[in-house]
């Protein structure tokens, strides 16, 4: 079965809650519903605007799913700061993004964190959006298949086919993400398709065909074809572009 793309926009920390509220309507209005039937469509908005925005998409039944950014891995207690894998399943998360390399370079994330969010959320039937990818001085080094794989399989250490079925890959070099400066389409073939051979490898080729690997780091409007039309690239992770309403509704255009 061909997979279907997905076209994630990662909101990162911006918009307060009527910014978001205006940017959802922005996109609620001009999506065309027969998109949403040949493409997977999500935003990741900041934690206070998940509510609202899920409200604009119920309120005007369209299919558009909301993700979070970043989840703790414990169900509850005495961690000051952190949101909860049930916080987000309540408000009707369906996706949950993972070891963004924001998170990893600022903050600290470690591969065993990343694994440990990825299978919680999969027990929670949330699909966890699996980010990986190089630094510039890791791709000029030339070492950077090698790099993105051993991110692959520690953040799928200890799961079974079944768990690994239930993921998403996103493929985001550094070097691209808000430069400005995107992969060729070939560059990012040629990591996304080492990204299947290593899922095929840990949990057969099956689950590697079903698998969707998103790309992402300066997608826009203007290179999302060319990037679509690679055959191991299954939609887009989307910055910037995904804050207008314009840019983000072209690339889901792009997608379908
Ligand atoms: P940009 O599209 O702004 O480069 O960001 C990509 C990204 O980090 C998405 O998670």
């Amino acid at each position: 079965m061909p997979r279907k793309n997905l076209i994630a926009g990662n909101w990162k920390m911006n918009s307060t809650i009527p910014e978001a509220v205006v940017l959802a309507q922005e996109i609620s209005n001009r999506m065309e519903r027969d998109w949403l039937e040949l493409v997977d469509v999500a935003v990741c908005p900041p934690f206070v605007d998940l509510k609202p925005v899920k409200s604009v998409f119920e309120f005007d039944r369209v299919d558009i799913a909301v993700g979070a950014q970043n989840v703790y891995w414990e169900p509850k207690g005495a961690f000051t700061g952190e949101i909860s894998i049930a916080m987000i399943k309540n408000i009707g998360c369906a996706f949950c993004i993972v070891g963004h390399s924001e998170r990893r370079n600022l903050f600290g994330e470690t591969n065993e964190e990343v694994n440990l969010k990825a299978r919680a959320l999969i027990e929670a039937d949330i699909t966890p959006i699996i980010c990986v990818g190089e630094s510039l001085s890791v791709r000029d080094g030339g070492t950077y298949l090698d790099f993105v794989t051993a991110q692959v399989r520690a953040a799928y250490a200890g799961m079974d086919a079944a768990d690994a079925a239930r993921t998403v890959v996103a493929y985001e070099p550094v070097w691209a993400i808000g430069t400005g400066r995107t992969a060729t389409p070939e560059q990012a073939e040629e990591v996304c398709a080492a990204i299947r051979a290593t899922v095929s490898d840990m949990f057969g080729a099956e689950v590697a065909e079903s698998l969707r690997v998103l790309y992402g780091g300066s997608m826009n409007e203007g290179n999302a074809a060319l990037l679509l039309a690679e055959p191991d690239i299954d939609g887009g992770l989307i910055g910037g572009a995904a804050l207008k309403a314009d840019s983000f509704i072209q690339i889901v255009k792009e997608a379908c």
